[in-house]
């Protein structure tokens, strides 16, 4: 089985969501959860943007022992100085160097040429390499690059000293297909490729983040990048918790596993949420409040009889307590009746019957039924026959 290496971002991209503001206390608090959670790298910030996040990076790198620890850098000398600064202390640091590749950015935000992209490339990763015996290039937008440039880019880094390369979707704008073909290409035609790891990092913009960073997975992608429940610029980067749990429920599959400590996820994505703010929808995927809750009569009785009927995972691999049968308008009288169990009551068919019609009446015009409103529903039966 083939190890994937997990690279979080939470608190480099992650903040880069709208309305995010770590500080320092806040940063290493989270470090430490991702150190407990197993992840292989993080990259604590990008040093070169404000004093605070120089401080808050360093904060991180001599609190957390047992991960690589990587600061984000433009592919200038002042950045690679300041994450060189920020990195003081660190048991494995590491530098994240980028730079931009796709005919847009080259045009409009660089306004340079091809030529002059593997000059200042290469001037980057030379310079770092004074420092850094462990260097990270992503080519930004490689989603939207000329295949063969990107070839051309990727066989530059590594022979100037890359030991990752990053095949940014920065926009999001990929499929998994057409993801896939990058990295595929990427293995067959770059000279040296077999000497570095190669990396994916994936944004949400069309919803295709966790598919394409699996489709890179099955292309032979060594590292994937992601956040704690997704967060980051605009709709986010690949959700971490989706692309482990994927391994592992599907371990056959993808003949892949990472080696996070997955009853940890649940833990480290409430800390993850409470400081960033970014509460996590219902419906979020392993870590939503709905993940393992279960609504209708029919689901219901299939999870009384057996988990797997309706589970592919389960709630105590995430380090849940348990899955919710949730009582409402849909529910059968299979779970309302263990509902009553639960909650301490005895009752024989006919008053079980007679309750479950009060509870349907409920149901119809309240949309979460609590134990409190079942407590209720019964005493008042109980006192009234
Ligand atoms: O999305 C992106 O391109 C980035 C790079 C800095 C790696 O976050
Ligand atoms: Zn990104």
């Amino acid at each position: 089985m083939r190890k994937i290496y997990i690279f979080d971002t939470t608190l480099r991209d992650g903040e880069q969501s709208p309305g995010v503001n770590l500080n320092t206390q806040e940063k290493v608090e989270i470090g430490l959860q991702l150190e407990k959670l197993g992840v292989d790298r993080i990259e604590a910030g990008f040093p070169a943007a404000s004093p605070g996040d120089l401080a808050a990076v360093n904060a991180v790198a001599r609190s957390v022992k047992n991960a690589t620890i990587i600061g984000l850098a433009r592919s200038r000398e002042k950045d690679i100085d300041a994450v060189y600064e920020a990195l003081k202390g660190a048991q494995d640091p590491c530098l994240h160097v980028f730079l931009a590749t796709s005919p847009i950015h080259r045009k409009h935000k660089l306004r340079m040429e091809k030529h002059q992209v593997l000059e200042t490339a290469e001037a980057a990763i030379k310079y770092a390499k004074k420092y850094f015996s462990k260097i990270e290039f992503s080519a930004e937008d490689a989603g939207r690059t000329e295949l063969d440039f990107l070839c051309e880019v990727t066989e530059l880094a590594i022979r100037t000293g890359a030991t990752v390369v990053n095949i940014p979707d920065t926009v999001g704008y990929m499929n998994p297909s057409e993801y896939g073909n990058i990295f595929k290409t990427l293995k067959e035609n770059v000279k040296g490729i077999e000497k570095i790891q190669l990396s994916a990092h994936c944004h949400d913009d069309l919803g295709m983040a966790t598919a394409n960073a699996l489709a890179a997975i099955l292309n032979g992608a060594d590292q994937i990048e992601g956040t704690i429940n997704g967060i980051g610029e605009r709709a986010g980067n690949t959700s971490i918790e989706e692309v482990v749990m994927a391994l592992e429920t599907r371990s056959e599959f993808f003949q892949a596993k990472s080696s996070l400590v997955l009853n940890e996820i649940y833990r480290t994505s409430r800390l993850v949420s409470k400081l960033s703010g970014m509460v996590v929808p219902g419906n979020k995927a392993i870590v939503g409040a709905n993940a393992f809750a279960h609504e209708s009569g029919i689901h219901q009785d299939g999870m009384l009889k057996e988990k797997t009927t309706y589970e592919i995972m389960s709630p105590e691999t995430i380090g849940l307590k348990e899955s919710k049968l949730v009582l409402g308008k849909h529910s059968g009288r299979h779970a309302f009746r263990e509902k009553l169990t639960d909650l301490g009551y005895e009752l024989n068919d006919e008053q079980v019957n007679a309750a479950f019609a009060k509870f349907k009446d409920l149901a119809d015009k309240k949309k979460d039924v609590t134990d409190e409103d079942i407590r209720a529903l019964i005493e008042e039966k109980l006192v009234s026959t």
